[in-house]
C-alpha cells in the first residue's frame, strides 16, 4: 500500500521549462564607451541569470522540490550555469546539452554611472524545442510553470499545447511572461491563459497583453481569464486577484541594491506558497517578501544562495521556514 502510494506521489512541487544562461556584470564602467578605447571596470560579477532559472533557483532556496527543463550548449558558460543551478538544490537531470554553433545563452551587463547597457545573445534559449522536453518529468510535479514566454522562439508555437496538457495531467499552472523584445504582444499568448491558473506579470507587461494603457483597466481584464493574477508594481509591491477579491500590498523596507531577478523572486515565494494551499493574502505577502529580499545583493540569486543572509531576514520578518 504504501509502495502504491509513494510511487503515485508527485515527484516535484513545481517543474519549470525555461532558459539558462548566466550574466556577467561589469561595475564602475565610464559615463561614456568610447569606442576602440581600453574601458576599465572596477569589479566584475558572474552570476546565475536569466528568469526562469532565478526563480527556479530560489524557489529551491525557499524549500520547494523543483525539476527544471532546458536547452544548453555544449560550452563552458553552459555547464557553469548549470552546476549554479544543481548547487541551488534543483534537479537539473532533464536539461539538454546540444552541440553545435550555437552556444549557451548570455547577459552582458555594463552598469555606467548612471544607466546600464544590457547586452544579450540568446543562443540556446532561442532553440528549445518540443522535443527537448520530457513531458512525463514535468507532469509530475504538483504545478508547472513557464517564464519568459517571448524569449522562447521555437516553443512559442506549442506553448498553449504544453500548458493544456499540463492541465489535462492534472497539475496547476503559471505564467510570466516577462517583456517582449520586439515589442509586438501578439494575441497568442492571450490564448495560452485560457490553461493558467496564476498568471504573473508586471504593470507593464499586463497593460500590453490586455492591449490597454491603463493598468486598472488591464487588470479587471486579464482579472476575468485567470483563476488568480498577480501583478507586481516594482517599488509600490504588487497585487492580486482572484474571483472578485483584490488584495494590495506596498513593497516590504529593505535596503535594496539592484532590482534584478526581484520579479521572478516575486514568483517563486507567491507559488511556493500557492503550491502548499495557502490564502491569496498568504501567498501575495510571501510574493513581496521574496521580491524585496532579492533586492538586497547585486544579481537575480545572490541574496537566496547566501543561507545565512536568507535564515536571518526571513527570521527577522517573523517567517518560519
Ligand atoms: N525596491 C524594492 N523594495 C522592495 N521590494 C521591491 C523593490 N523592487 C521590487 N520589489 C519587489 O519585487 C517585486 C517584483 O519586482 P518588479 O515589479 O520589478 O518585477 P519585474 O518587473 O517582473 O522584474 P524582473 O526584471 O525581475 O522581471 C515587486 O512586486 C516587489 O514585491
Ligand atoms: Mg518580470
Amino acid at each position: 500500500m504504501s509502495d502504491l502510494r509513494s510511487s503515485t506521489m508527485p515527484a516535484f512541487d513545481v517543474t519549470v521549462v525555461g532558459e539558462l544562461n548566466l550574466d556577467l556584470i561589469l561595475y564602475g564602467l565610464p559615463r561614456e564607451l568610447e569606442p576602440e578605447r581600453e574601458l576599465l571596470a572596477d569589479k566584475l560579477s558572474l552570476t546565475l541569470g536569466s528568469s526562469s532559472a532565478i526563480f527556479a533557483h530560489n524557489l529551491s532556496a525557499l524549500g520547494s522540490k523543483v525539476g527544471f527543463i532546458s536547452r544548453i550548449g555544449d560550452d563552458s558558460l553552459g555547464q557553469i550555469a548549470l552546476d549554479r543551478l544543481s548547487e541551488g538544490g534543483v534537479d537539473v537531470s532533464k536539461v539538454r546539452r546540444v552541440p553545435g554553433q550555437t552556444k549557451t545563452g548570455l547577459t552582458v551587463i555594463l552598469t555606467r554611472p548612471t544607466n546600464r547597457n544590457i547586452l544579450t545573445y540568446p543562443g540556446t534559449m532561442f532553440e528549445m524545442c518540443f522535443e527537448d522536453l520530457d513531458l512525463d518529468y514535468l507532469a509530475s510535479g504538483k504545478h508547472f510553470h513557464l517564464s519568459s514566454y517571448f524569449l522562447h522562439r521555437k516553443l512559442r508555437p506549442r506553448i498553449e499545447e504544453l500548458f493544456r496538457h499540463m492541465k489535462e495531467r492534472g497539475l496547476t499552472t503559471s505564467l510570466d511572461t516577462n517583456d517582449d523584445p520586439d515589442d509586438l504582444w501578439e494575441g497568442d499568448c492571450r490564448e495560452v491563459l485560457r490553461y493558467v491558473d496564476v498568471f504573473m506579470p508586471n504593470a507593464r507587461e499586463a497593460m500590453k497583453i490586455a492591449g490597454v494603457a491603463d493598468v486598472a483597466a488591464a487588470v479587471a481584464r486579464l482579472a476575468d481569464l485567470v483563476p488568480v493574477l498577480a501583478v507586481k508594481l516594482g517599488p509600490e509591491g504588487a497585487m492580486a486577484i482572484s474571483r472578485g477579491v483584490k488584495l494590495n500590498e506596498p513593497r516590504r523596507k529593505v535596503d535594496a541594491v539592484d532590482p534584478v531577478g526581484a520579479g521572478d523572486s516575486f514568483d517563486a515565494g507567491f507559488l511556493h506558497e500557492f503550491v502548499r494551499g495557502a490564502d491569496l493574502a498568504a501567498c501575495l505577502s510571501a510574493g513581496n517578501l521574496a521580491g524585496a529580499f532579492s533586492t538586497t545583493r547585486p544579481g537575480g540569486t545572490e541574496a537566496f544562495r547566501d543561507r545565512a543572509h536568507l535564515d536571518d531576514f526571513y527570521r527577522r520578518n517573523g517567517v518560519r521556514r
